[in-house]
């Protein structure tokens, strides 16, 4: 933590008059090529290039990425430090997403613990292993909020609400930048591609941008965070890496925000393709004016930028401003006073226990009928059986930076090393995407010889993440196969799924006693997934997302608006299909534990309160089953009468509580009435006078009811 101080003491240096002036005289002495140097930032392949290196001696070059180790960084910070001109450091990036070398839950699995601390606690854990290495800054929390499974970079966020999404971009900012920078990604908009196809165009009404997803990014710039990344999508025909309105408007103007904005990977020399620009000299010049500081990857500001700037087609005071921004974040990281940083040795023992910790936390019991789970410690014979079981990469997830499959803990592992008295029986079954059925003979067998059968089930690494959407959500290749056999078998299985994407499986969820939604668990995987297995842990994980029942669904979100004509099952002119239900097959916020919890008595503070109150809603939970537990009691609320139509239910605040068999709490949950406010027809924020509808519940489909009013 010395280095958290130690940035601290630089931001409050930094915040005297005498290092502003140091910063004013610096630029003061800079030429247009240093200037535009600095807001230069290019990829490395592991250690910088000679040529990387010569740009850093002619002080054209504000940062690197992907340099990894310390190692690595030192040389060409030496030469930044030493050899250039004014001797300005570089920033050293790298997308640090959930672990450097421990890899924890993907963020999708994270926010289904509905636990921010967690979250704050994988993020500095992760900072500290990167800031050893000689990182300085990482591209993440990804804060974009998704709404469509196909979309494969659904991985890398927090799911499809606000505000959780914004609870846990706050979360993660704190705990990296207790170490390193962290930027809040992708401004903005970039899960509302269409169809869910990678970097597709996107159409968001500027009150859907302001209520679903800016949120996020407001929470991660007023936890301070250092930089934010411009996306590659654009909305409704403007570019987000050359939206003036976006980083302008909104993010400096309204939001007051004074760090710095990286593009995404050459998405400034991408407005050419985009159509908004006819050449590299526009495209750099959109990107800059619209407020993008840093130009990743498309060399543009640096190369064709300084005869503009001659030119005065950009003026001066644009480039100054945007250069000072880089150039105040490199001191109030510390970087002018320590280039190398200080050094810090991670602890090794406690981030793994962490990890599994928090892994265990992110699994969601979606289905245990006959109390198939926990799985008794004299269980006679498991079969462990599928394509992920034993697999050492792909619980690492699609984005797993230093993370090394010999680190990982599968399935298998786990299993065998919680149950020694049990005779354990493995077998693949199938590749994750093979055509080939002839590895199920061998898992029907393990079956049959079996007490219980694990099928570990689901996508690659790679089929989520950056550039991985997908048009099917069912299982891969032959898996789907593969689980009806088994099934077939009579043994009884538990379906334990691991994927990026949520996958729509109507017959597993119709067929299969069991499941239990692992996404990627990280190093700890097989430890963790093993521990709720057998029941040393009760899940307690709740869905980021809203699970639906057919892909012809989608977008399906839990906060969706009522419509004119809600769904009525007796009415055919209601908002519906002939051929599916409207309901998801598991709504937000759902998930089970080997206990139960019954709400009741749900009560109010007030049943009338003004903008400026707090309403306290209490609702008595019980632990009604047989063992301790956990459950994350979730408050939403719906605005019955608007000027504008609200959303049916929103969540605004929900609490972990761990309670003993036969044990009760009166929970306490507390609302702002200013929290309830949405953008009226002036696009405004307003909270309107009227009723408002709160629901306590274990998920956006159920719970306790009562109203109360705002009044003037
Ligand atoms: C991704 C970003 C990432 C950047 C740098 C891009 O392709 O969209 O999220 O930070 O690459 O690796």
């Amino acid at each position: 933590m010395s280095l958290l101080r130690h940035s601290l003491v630089l931001s409050i240096l930094f915040a005297s008059p005498a290092a502003a002036q140091n910063l004013d005289s610096l630029l003061g002495r800079m030429t247009l090529e240093e200037k535009l140097g600095q807001l230069n930032l290019l990829s490395a392949g592991g250690r910088a290039s000679p040529a990387q290196m010569q740009l850093a001696r002619e002080g054209k070059l504000g940062g690197l990425f992907n340099v990894i180790g310390a190692e690595n960084t030192t040389p060409v910070q030496r030469i930044a430090v030493t050899e250039s001109r004014l001797k300005i450091p570089l920033l050293f990036g790298l997308d640090v997403i959930h672990g450097y070398r421990t890899i924890f839950p993907i963020p999708l699995a994270e926010a289904g613990s509905f636990d921010p601390d967690a979250a704050q606690a994988t993020a500095r854990a992760a900072g500290l292993e990167a800031a050893a290495a000689g990182i300085s800054w990482t591209y993440a929390p990804m804060v974009d909020i998704a709404r469509d499974p196909r979309w494969g970079r659904i991985a890398e966020g927090s799911g499809e609400d606000p505000y959780l999404g914004s609870l846990m971009a706050a979360a993660r900012v704190k705990g990296f930048q207790e170490t390193i920078f962290a930027t809040a990604k992708h401004f903005a908009g970039y899960g509302a591609a269409e169809a869910g196809r990678e970097y597709n165009t996107t159409e968001i009404t500027e009150r859907t941008m302001r209520e679903i997803y800016l949120p996020p990014f407001k929470a991660a710039v007023d936890a301070g965070v250092a930089s934010l990344m411009s996306a590659f999508n654009d909305i409704a025909g403007v570019p987000s890496s050359g939206n003036a309105w976006l980083t302008g408007t909104v993010l400096r103007r309204e939001w007051g925000f004074n760090g710095f904005v990286v593009s995404d990977w050459t998405s400034v020399a991408e407005l050419i393709q985009h159509g908004v620009a006819a050449g590299p000299s526009e495209a750099g010049r959109r990107a800059l004016t619209s407020g993008v500081d840093m130009d990743m990857q498309s060399s543009i500001y640096v190369d064709s930028l300084p005869a503009l700037v001659r030119a005065n087609r950009i003026p001066m005071a644009v480039v100054d401003s945007a250069v000072m921004r880089v150039l105040r974040a490199k001191m109030r990281l510390g970087l002018f006073r320590d280039p190398y940083r200080a050094r810090t040795t991670p602890p090794v023992a406690e981030t793994r226990a962490l990890a599994r910790r928090v892994a265990r936390e992110s699994i969601v019991l979606l289905k245990n009928d006959r109390n198939v789970l926990p799985l008794g410690r004299n269980t006679p014979t498991i079969a462990v059986i599928g394509p992920l079981a034993d697999s050492k990469v792909d619980p690492l997830g699609p984005w797993h930076t230093l993370g090394q499959p010999e680190d990982v803990v599968t399935v298998l592992q786990g299993i065998r090393s919680h149950a020694s008295a049990t005779q354990v029986l493995y077998a693949r079954g199938a590749g994750i995407d093979d055509s080939s059925t002839a590895g199920f003979a061998e898992a029907v067998a393990a079956a049959k010889r079996a007490s219980v059968a694990v099928l570990v089930l689901g996508e690659r690494e790679d089929m989520s993440g950056e550039a991985a959407s997908r048009s099917m959500l069912g299982l891969p290749g032959v898996q789907e196969q593969l689980l009806e056999a088994v099934v077939a078998t009579g043994t009884p299985v538990v379906l334990v799924l691991m994927n990026g994407h949520p996958l729509i499986l109507e017959w597993a969820a119709d067929h299969v006693p069991a499941i239990a939604e692992t996404w990627f668990l990280g190093v700890e995987a097989g430890n963790a997934i093993a521990d709720v297995l057998f029941g040393d842990a009760n899940p307690s994980g709740k869905l980021p997302v809203t699970i639906p029942r057919s892909l012809g669904q989608i977008p399906l979100y839990y906060n969706h608006r009522n419509t004119g004509r809600p769904f009525e099952a007796n009415n055919k002119f209601t908002s519906k299909y002939l051929d599916v239900p409207v309901t998801p097959r598991y709504p937000f916020g759902f998930g089970l534990s080997y206990t139960t919890f019954a709400y009741s008595n749900l009560k109010l503070s007030t049943a009338r309160a003004r903008t400026s109150d707090t309403v306290t809603a209490t609702v008595t939970v019980a632990n009604t089953g047989s063992r301790e537990g956990t459950e994350v009691v979730q408050l939403y609320v719906h605005d019955e009468v608007a000027s504008v139509a609200r959303p049916v239910r929103e969540l605004k605040g929900f609490q972990r509580v761990t309670l003993k068999s036969g044990e009760s709490r009166a929970v306490d949950i507390r609302v702002g009435v200013r929290d309830l406010a949405f953008y009226g027809l002036d696009m405004k924020r307003v909270v309107e006078p009227g009723t408002f509808r709160v629901y306590a519940g274990p998920s956006s489909a159920e719970g306790q009811e009562a109203r109360f009013e705002v009044i003037r």
